[in-house]
């Protein structure tokens, strides 16, 4: 273990079984749609999600476009500074298209609701969050979300995509980062 991490949460053998009921799930509800000519795109908001979605899109037997948009509401902190900007816009044309819309963490909630409104402006035929974690927030905005990877504690985590200040991105697993790291 990273000596940085306080725990683990979810060892990389969890991760992946938990990455692999969920692309079954998506097997399952859009066969029929993309059997019909219908498209989907799924779409991973960087950085954090996009370890989780290369995953993901491995794990179902979909045909799929892959996409990505960049958002910043953090900087380098921990507490989310409540502004969400755009710092890379989707590049395909997701009228008409089903868009499943994958997030590494739901904190407050202010991130995808912002991405959610964006999305809705641009005509897709359906939207869908796949969130890896959901934190127990209790000032979490109400987002719905069609599957959660796993529920996770109040406490700042990294690893499998999720970053401090940019780094241990590239743990395999899941994990509570020391306190004394950022405090
Ligand atoms: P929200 O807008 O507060 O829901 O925050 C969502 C974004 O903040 C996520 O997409 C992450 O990039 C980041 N974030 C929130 N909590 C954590 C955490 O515990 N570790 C790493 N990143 C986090
Ligand atoms: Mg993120």
């Amino acid at each position: 273990m990273h000596k940085d991490i306080k725990e683990i949460l979810f060892a990389d053998t969890e991760i992946q079984a938990r990455v692999a009921e969920i692309g079954a799930a998506l097997t399952d509800q859009y066969s029929e749609a993309t059997a019909n000519g219908e498209e989907v795109v799924l779409l991973s908001v960087l950085r954090g999600a996009a370890i989780f979605m290369a995953d993901l899109a491995r794990a179902t037997e979909i045909p799929l476009e892959m996409d990505y948009m960049a958002l910043s509401s953090y900087g380098s902190g921990t507490k989310s500074s409540g502004t969400v900007r755009i710092v890379k816009d989707i590049t395909s044309d997701i009228k008409g298209k089903h868009v499943i819309v994958v997030e590494d963490i739901l904190d407050s909630g202010l991130t995808l609701q912002f991405l959610i409104n964006y999305l809705e402006q641009r005509g897709p035929a359906s939207i869908e969050v796949i969130t890896l974690l959901r934190k127990r927030n209790r000032a979490q905005a109400n987002i719905e979300c069609a599957h959660i990877g796993f529920e996770c504690p109040d406490e700042f985590i990294v690893g499998y995509g999720l970053d401090y200040a940019e780094r241990y991105r590239n743990l395999p697993y899941i994990g509570i980062l020391k306190p004394e790291v950022y405090e």
